[in-house]
């Protein structure tokens, strides 16, 4: 997704501004740019250019910004390639204005018709240029805040904007509609950005604007407004993970560190959950009323991607242990479906970023409808968490690699909790079930530190099937997500065509693609189910499919199955999948980077999806 950042002091901005880029690179990205006002001349420059950010810097090593207000942007493009004409900032016709965008404008072709019309010359094919220009036609007889405020209600879509003016070099104007949008609250200096790593080098006293505001950052100042132009008061919050946490800290890639942090964040969220002598469970920003989660008829659960998989382990959590009945909706279908949720019905929104436009607009239809949303979410401050009656921090850290990986298994660790706390408000489970359950948790992250300690062996077993051209994850029951979320993994960073199924399909149509070409991943590990799975290597094995089975510890049959075999520990199989995402995972990394594909900014993709 688009990253923006802004900033108005008395510093060099080319600087900040080239390393808040960086910061906002695992955004993914395809072209960059950057935009400063001259402080003697009180003119624009802009530099701008396709792919990595180097190029741009290496426009502005042959001639640099002077100045100390300015704003820049890294692309993911969305209307127009990824060109120097399309990438931002986009100027006015006479370069008085410039402006970076997040977001999509869904009537920009209108808009756009119009002000041709009326004389407005385009120079790209991109939807955000509307924006300048419109800002332009009312800039002629009103402040710029004021011409922005004007353009602002033409736009439908979405929005994250940054905007300066040569006429009025000493304000940077930003605003938001659906799209996630902060302020850096500096010394003598301000900032604004897409997200908080942009600005942690320079502070950590964030503001974190919320729908349809606008804020007009001068050195000294910070004016918040709503659409309309009344001024909005709002506290900073402090931001307590440093820029280190979000870097890479000796690992090759952040997704190599991210995996690895995981059992330290599952460590970390037991001891902030639990209490552990009475074994009660804090969700101290879970603000639903009790009395109202005991009448809870149903559940549905809305998400996208990885965090969807959590959502499906979550219904198989849920329903085992509350014995409410749990729905699973992809959130881009989930907004447009025939919703039969009601005020009964609990919605629980899943999301990393909380930033995905479509589980935004699903919880949006959900409220409508009289449901609670309660959201489990990585990043506090993000659209998602404002919008929601009761939060679940995942608190995994900043999660730089746009493969989710602790941000899941922390997604699953929050199911795990949710269903002991809402058991123990609506009594259905016994203290001594609640204490057996929670001993088996507190048992995960030494037994994903075990996973860990093999990883040599299990990158060099996915090295060897890294030339494979298809994959295919099968698993059962409350790993059938996990098998689900095994193929994400590999092809969102390899580009391996990858499928998951409920190894139980297996006859009703993919044993068609078995083969010797083929590589098949079972989790066969200890359950109710074992046996099952161990007809399904054999279907497999039969068909010279190229087994790797991720089994458990001690498992005597499994090598009469398959030769290439991952162990995890023993565990109750209602908590294996907070142990097969680990080797899933290392495996979709080990065979991306054998094939030297850009783990932590894969082709096509970015890190949140702010965007329909
Ligand atoms: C996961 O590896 C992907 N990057 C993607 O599927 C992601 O899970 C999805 O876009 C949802 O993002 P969110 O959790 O931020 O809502």
């Amino acid at each position: 997704m688009c990253g923006i950042i802004g900033y108005v002091g008395n510093r060099p901005a080319q600087g900040i501004l080239l390393k808040g880029l960086k910061r906002l690179e695992y955004r993914g990205y395809d072209s960059s740019g950057i935009s400063v006002i001259h402080s003697q001349k009180n003119k624009i420059s802009t530099r701008k250019s396709p792919g990595k950010i180097a190029n741009l810097e290496n426009l502005l090593i042959k001639s640099s910004l002077c100045g100390n207000i300015g704003i820049a942007h890294v692309r993911w493009a969305t209307h127009g390639a990824p060109t120097q004409a399309n990438a931002h900032p986009h100027r006015d016709c006479k370069g008085e204005i410039a402006i970076v965008h997040n977001g999509i404008i869904e009537n920009y072709a209108s808009l756009k018709s119009s002000l041709i019309k009326e004389g407005h010359y385009f120079k790209s094919q991109t939807d955000t240029e509307v924006i300048v220009h419109l800002i332009e036609k009312f800039y002629k007889r009103i402040p710029l805040e004021e011409a922005v405020r004007k353009a602002l209600k033409l736009l439908d879509g979405s929005f994250a904007l940054g905007v300066i003016s040569s006429r009025e070099p000493d304000k940077l104007i930003g605003a938001r509609s659906s799209s996630p949008l902060i302020v850096g609250v500096g010394k003598g200096e301000n900032f604004l950005a897409s997200d908080v790593p942009a600005v942690l080098d320079s502070t950590k006293e964030v503001i974190f604007l919320e729908e349809n505001e606008l804020v007009v950052l001068t050195k000294p100042r910070i004016k918040i407004t709503n659409i309309d132009g009344s001024v909005i008061s709002r506290d900073s919050t402090r931001i307590t993970w440093d820029i280190a946490e979000a870097q890479k800290q000796g690992y090759k890639h952040f997704m190599l560190k991210e995996i690895n942090e995981q059992p330290k964040i599952a460590e970390n969220i037991l001891k902030l959950r639990l209490q552990k002598e009475t074994n009660r469970i804090f969700f101290e920003e879970q603000k639903i009323p009790q009395e109202k989660l005991k009448k809870i008829k149903q559940i549905s659960i809305v998400a996208c991607g990885t965090a969807y998989h959590a959502g499906l382990v979550g219904k198989y959590i849920l329903e085992a242990i509350c014995k409410i009945p749990v729905s699973v909706d992809v959130s881009s279908e989930f907004r447009y479906r025939n919703l039969l949720i009601d005020n009964e019905t609990l919605v629980i929104a899943v999301s990393q970023s909380g930033e995905t436009a479509d589980t935004l607009a699903g919880i949006r239809e959900a409220r409508k409808l009289g449901s609670s949303v309660l959201s489990i979410c990585n990043v506090p401050g993000s659209s998602l968490t404002r919008e929601s009656d009761g939060l679940i921090y995942t608190h995994a850290g900043p999660e730089m690699g746009v493969a989710s990986t602790k941000a899941y298994t922390a997604q699953l660790l929050a199911f795990y909790l949710l269903a002991f706390y809402l058991a123990n408000i609506r009594n259905v489970l016994s203290q001594e079930q609640i204490a057996q359950y929670f001993a088996e948790l507190k048992k995960i992250p030494g037994q994903q530190k075990k996973i860990l300690k093999d990883q040599d062996a299990i990158a060099r077993l996915s090295r060897r099937h890294s030339h494979f051209g298809s994959f295919l994850y099968l698993g059962r029951q409350i790993n059938f997500p996990s098998a689900l979320e095994g193929a994400l993994k590999l092809k969102e960073i390899s580009y391996i065509p990858a499928e998951g199924y409920a190894a139980g399909e297996m006859k009703h149509g993919p044993i068609a693609l078995i083969d010797e070409y083929r590589a098949v991943v079972c989790i066969v590990n200890e359950s109710h189910v074992y046996e099952k799975m161990l007809s399904n290597l054999q279907e497999i094995r039969a068909r010279d499919g190229k087994l790797i089975a991720i089994a458990s510890s001690g498992d005597k049959k499994i090598k009469v199955q398959a030769k290439e075999v991952i162990y995890v520990p023993r565990c109750d199989e209602l908590f294996s999948p907070l142990l097969v995402a680990l080797p899933l995972q290392l495996i979709a990394y080990h065979i991306a980077r054998k094939r030297g594909c850009d783990v932590d900014q894969p082709r096509n993709l970015a890190k949140s999806v702010t965007v329909e």
